[in-house]
């Protein structure tokens, strides 16, 4: 297996988060990732948002049954900033101060994404909870699931199955569109840190071009900060 630059146990574990729409693969890629991590002798544990700490999945629960949309954009913000406090505080700064790599289903840019670019919740708010949420907790590598609407639809579909789409599922086409582009102008403002994955391709292919991606992203980024 590839040595991905960071000896067992040493320094500070990577922060990873996985970022996409609706269907585009991340869960069947971040189970792949750990698994590699795994195999490469890196330890690492798996979470997501909203949720990964039990006051976060109360949230979570509260925010796609629906019920923080009927407060309107700015209160549904704060829910999602409440659950993300929680989550860093209780699960991902500990686990990354013991040296073990957090893998994350969505982070921050979820909600520049879906609240921010999409909810039309104002920039100064969206930057003022991020400072407060997470401080300086920049994921060290941001791997964001590319697929047309359509694919990604139809993908949510055969998951959900009889089951009632989500809060955010059952937004038209247009939203979804406007997601895609968001999570594209999120990767190419900020180069260093995202990677933009074609996902349309089976999970295999895909697992790989993640592989890749982690292993030539935090290989530079090892090799330029001492672990
Ligand atoms: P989930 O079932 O986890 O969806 P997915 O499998 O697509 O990740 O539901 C999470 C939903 O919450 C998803 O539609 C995106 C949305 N969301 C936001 O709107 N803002 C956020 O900050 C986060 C973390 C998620």
């Amino acid at each position: 297996m590839a040595d991905v630059g960071v000896k067992r146990g040493a320094g500070r574990g990577k922060f990873i988060t996985f970022e996409g729409g609706e269907g585009s693969g991340k869960s069947t890629q971040i189970k792949m990732l750990a698994q590699r991590l795994e195999a490469a002798g890196v330890r690492n544990v798996t979470t997501r948002e909203p949720g990964g700490s039990p006051g976060a999945e109360i949230i979570r629960h509260v925010l796609l049954s629906g019920v923080g949309k009927l407060l309107g954009p700015e209160a549904e913000t704060l829910l999602f900033a409440a659950a993300r406090d929680d989550h860093v505080q209780t699960v991902i700064l500990p686990a990354l101060n013991q040296g073990t790599w957090v893998l994350c289903d969505r982070f921050f840019d979820s909600t520049r994404a879906y609240q921010g670019s999409l909810g039309q919740v104002a920039p100064g708010i969206v930057n003022a909870l991020q400072r407060v949420t997470i401080g300086d907790l920049k994921p060290d590598l941001t791997l964001i699931l590319d697929v047309p609407v359509e694919v990604g639809m139809n993908r949510a579909a055969v998951r959900r199955g009889s089951d009632a789409a989500d809060r955010f599922e059952s937004e038209d086409m247009t939203f979804h569109e406007g997601l895609r582009t968001a999570y594209r102008k999120i990767a190419a403002d900020d180069p260093n840190r995202c990677v933009l994955i074609d996902a349309t391709a089976d999970a295999d292919s895909v697992g790989q071009a993640v592989w890749s991606a982690v292993h030539g992203h935090l290989a530079m980024t090892t090799a330029a900060s001492p672990a």
